[in-house]
């Protein structure tokens, strides 16, 4: 049973306060996490509790969300089973009392909950993957593997956020982050080439000051084929544009960072259905703002069957909004953020309802991180076989990759690698 719950604030990746929790139990077991932090974050995301003292920081400390676990949570953990998630889960969504979590933060809240099952996994000897997954837990995930950085995660002309690498067509897990990390490389030489900065922006991927957004897809095909693979067959693009953060108060969107002007929700759409033809591009996330639930609609209907269309911020990782997004055949998968949502549990009902509609998903990150790698576990645990955390570069998303390596290696021969893309997309 639980004996001790602690908590400290320490930086995340853009070096802005964090929680991590600490969790021992009777047995000397002991375990913590570390609750990562978005940018562009979705407008019903629960809250992230910060101290908005200014002298601190610049308002973003979490001592109070760090005290709030010392203070108000730990207290009700003594003595609890660390392998009741559920219960735990919904005694701390009962004692912040808040449907957003803002009183205790669900910066404080998920902590705990990760925590908790990573203790119970480390009682149970268990590793966490196979303790949240089961015995059955043993797809290793495709990784999405943002090697371009735009919108809010760099400073760029950029609009759109991320342009990711699927190396989907590869034999193993290890094999596709080597695809990606030659990739990367070949990225690295051809930006250099051209004069353009191989500077990186939040989530590692270099952040050129391109003119246009569309030349982010040319110059990723290129450097495919430079790293001596196939574009389409052996990696394919993914993008989050994270419209979101480019609409307009109007229901449009302005692509202000470029300068390419205002476009209407089916404008938008006009322009990835060319981009999808000109592009190997077997995602598209986020491709409208949050609230264009309609526009969703059309674009799923028109492109949907030729490439994953994934809601983010539409959804939060909140199965009230993914409910209505089933309903309205808004999109046909769904980005996971434990930290849109605020416990393990609640994150693992999101994936139960998209397994039910039949629906992809994919596990995430957020673009301030942390060295805990939980989402690789996570993403082995639940088995979607799709993970979007990050350029192979920068020490919070090299974490999650070599967790995956170390659990395709443990798994040995029962590791399972397979395309969630079906036939693999061929170069146009
Ligand atoms: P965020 O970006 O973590 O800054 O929200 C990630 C995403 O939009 O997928
Ligand atoms: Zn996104």
């Amino acid at each position: 049973c639980i004996t001790h719950v602690d908590a400290m604030e320490i930086l995340d990746s853009r070096g802005n306060p964090t929680v991590r929790v600490q969790i021992a139990l009777e047995d000397g077991t002991t375990a913590d996490a570390s609750v990562p932090s978005g940018a562009s974050t979705g407008e019903h995301e629960a809250v992230e509790l910060r101290d908005t003292e200014p002298a601190r920081y610049g308002g973003k400390g979490v001592q109070r969300a760090v005290a709030n676990v010392v203070e108000t949570i730990a207290p009700v953990l003594m003595g609890r089973d660390p392998a009741q998630q559920a219960e735990i889960d919904r005694l701390l969504i009962d004692l912040d009392g808040t449907p957003g979590k803002s009183r205790l933060g669900a910066n404080a809240i998920l902590g705990v909950s990760m925590a908790v099952a990573r203790a119970a996994a480390q009682a149970f000897r268990l590793p966490l993957y196979a303790y949240l997954g089961g015995p059955g837990a043993r797809r290793l995930p495709v990784p999405m593997i943002n090697v371009i950085n735009g919108g809010k995660h760099a400073d760029n002309a950029l609009d759109f956020q991320e342009f990711m690498l699927v190396p989907h067509g590869a034999p193993s897990f290890r094999e596709a982050l080597r695809y990606g990390a030659e990739t990367y490389h070949a990225l690295k030489a051809v930006l250099k080439r051209r004069g353009l900065s191989t500077a990186v922006g939040d989530e590692g991927g270099f952040a050129p000051d391109l003119s246009d957004n569309e030349a982010a897809c040319a110059l990723i095909v290129e450097a495919i084929e430079a790293a001596g693979l196939k574009p389409g067959a052996q990696v394919a693009i993914a993008l989050d544009p994270a419209a979101s953060s480019f609409g307009t108060a109007s229901g449009g969107y302005d692509l202000a960072k470029s300068g390419g002007g205002h476009k209407s929700s089916q404008e938008m759409t006009a322009l990835y259905q060319h981009w999808i033809t000109a592009y190997p591009i077997v995602s598209l996330e986020d491709g409208l703002g949050e609230n264009d639930w309609a526009g969703f609609a059309t674009q799923t209907a028109a492109l949907g069957d030729r490439v994953q269309i994934v809601g983010d911020d539409l959804y939060v990782t909140n199965t009230a909004f993914i409910a209505r997004g089933i309903t309205e055949r808004a999109t046909n998968a769904v980005l996971i953020k434990p930290n849109q949502i605020g416990t393990v549990t609640e994150t693992m009902e999101a994936v139960a309802l998209c397994r039910e509609a039949g629906w992809r998903f994919v596990v995430s990150h957020r673009s301030g991180e942390t060295e805990d790698s939980f989402i690789a576990d996570l993403a082995v645990a639940l088995g979607g076989g799709q993970i979007k955390t990050g350029a192979p570069c920068r020490g919070e998303r090299v974490a999650k990759y070599n967790r995956l390596l170390e659990i395709e290696r443990e798994l040995g021969p029962d590791a399972v690698y397979a395309s969630p893309f079906g036939a693999s997309r061929t170069a146009p």
